[in-house]
C-alpha cells in the first residue's frame, strides 16, 4: 500500500506556476482544525493562520500581543485539519524583528512545533537580513507590505497606505527586495489598485492581495469576515458570502427557547 496520498498538495511551486499560467491563487485565514478542514474541503489554495487570531479568537484590539507559543498552537490545530492547501502562519510581532538569529529561531519553531509550510513576516528592507537568514535554511517565506497591522502604533490608522509618491515608491522597491530575497510570495494589504497591478508586474513571484484590487495574482480574506462572523467590521474591500452571526445567534436562541419550554430533548432524542 502506498503511504503517499491521492491528494495533489499545493506547493510554493504550484504558487509560482499559477502566477505564470495565469491563474488566481486563492487563500484564506483559519485558525481551528475545524475550520482548517472545512475550508481546504471547499478548494482554497493557501491557508493562512494569520495573527489576525489575536483579534478574530482572543479579542485584542491589535495583533501585537499574540505570542509565537499560541500562533505555533493555532498551526497546529490548522495542519491536523489540511490535506491539499499550503499551510502559511504568521510570525508575530516580535520574534523576528530584534535580530536575524532570533528571526530564524521563531521560523524553525514554526515549522518544526507548529507544521506550518511556510511562514509570512511583515516588512522590507528594515527586515533583509532576518529574511535571508530565514531562507537560507530552506524556510519558504511569504512577504507581507501595505498596511502591516504589527505596525499600527506607527501607522496611527487603518487607513489605506502608499497613496503619497514615496510610499509607493518604496513599497515597489521593497516588494523586488523580497523576490530577490528568495521569498515565494507577497501579500499586499490595503493599498491602491493602481499600484498593486504596478508591484505585480514587476515582480516574478505571486502577490496576493486584501484590499488591493483585483490586479494581484491572488486574494486572501479572513475567513470570520467572509462568513459574516464579525458584524462591526465592514471595510469596503470585504465581500460577505454568509451571515453566520445571525444564523447562529438565531439558532443559539432557538436552543434557549426549546430547551425552556422542554421541546428539547425529545424522546427520539433520548435513550
Ligand atoms: O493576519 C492576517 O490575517 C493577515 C491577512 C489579513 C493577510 O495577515
Amino acid at each position: 500500500m502506498s503511504v503517499h496520498s491521492e491528494i495533489k498538495k499545493i506547493t510554493t511551486e504550484t504558487l509560482r506556476k499559477m502566477k505564470f499560467d495565469k491563474e488566481k491563487i486563492t487563500m484564506l485565514t483559519a485558525y481551528d482544525f475545524t475550520t482548517a478542514k472545512m475550508v481546504d474541503a471547499g478548494g482554497v489554495d493557501s491557508i493562512l493562520i494569520g495573527d489576525s487570531a489575536a483579534n478574530v479568537m482572543a479579542g485584542h484590539e491589535t495583533t501585537l500581543p499574540i505570542t509565537l507559543n499560541q500562533m505555533i498552537y493555532h498551526t497546529q490545530c490548522v495542519v491536523r485539519g489540511v490535506e491539499r492547501a499550503l499551510v502559511v502562519a504568521d510570525l508575530p510581532f516580535g520574534t523576528y524583528q530584534s535580530n536575524p538569529e532570533k528571526a530564524l529561531d521563531s521560523a524553525v519553531r514554526m515549522m518544526k512545533e507548529g507544521g506550518a509550510h511556510a511562514i509570512k513576516i511583515e516588512g522590507g528592507k528594515e527586515i533583509e537580513e532576518s529574511i535571508r537568514k530565514i531562507v537560507n535554511a530552506g524556510i519558504p517565506v511569504c512577504g507581507h507590505l501595505g498596511l502591516t497591522p504589527q505596525s499600527i502604533y506607527q501607522f496611527g490608522t487603518y487607513k489605506v497606505r502608499a497613496k503619497e509618491d514615496a510610499e509607493a515608491e518604496k513599497l515597489i522597491s521593497d516588494a523586488k527586495l523580497l523576490e530577490e530575497l528568495g521569498c515565494f510570495a507577497l501579500v499586499l494589504e490595503k493599498i491602491p489598485a493602481d499600484l498593486a497591478k504596478k508591484v505585480t508586474e514587476s515582480i516574478s513571484i505571486p502577490t496576493i492581495g486584501i484590499g488591493a484590487g483585483q490586479n494581484c495574482d491572488g486574494q486572501v480574506l479572513v475567513y470570520h469576515d467572509m462568513v459574516g462572523m464579525n458584524q462591526g467590521f465592514s471595510p469596503k474591500f470585504l465581500r460577505r458570502y454568509l451571515d453566520l452571526y445571525t444564523e447562529i445567534t438565531g439558532a443559539v436562541s432557538q436552543y434557549v427557547k426549546d430547551v425552556k419550554s422542554s421541546d428539547f430533548p425529545n424522546e427520539k432524542e433520548s435513550y
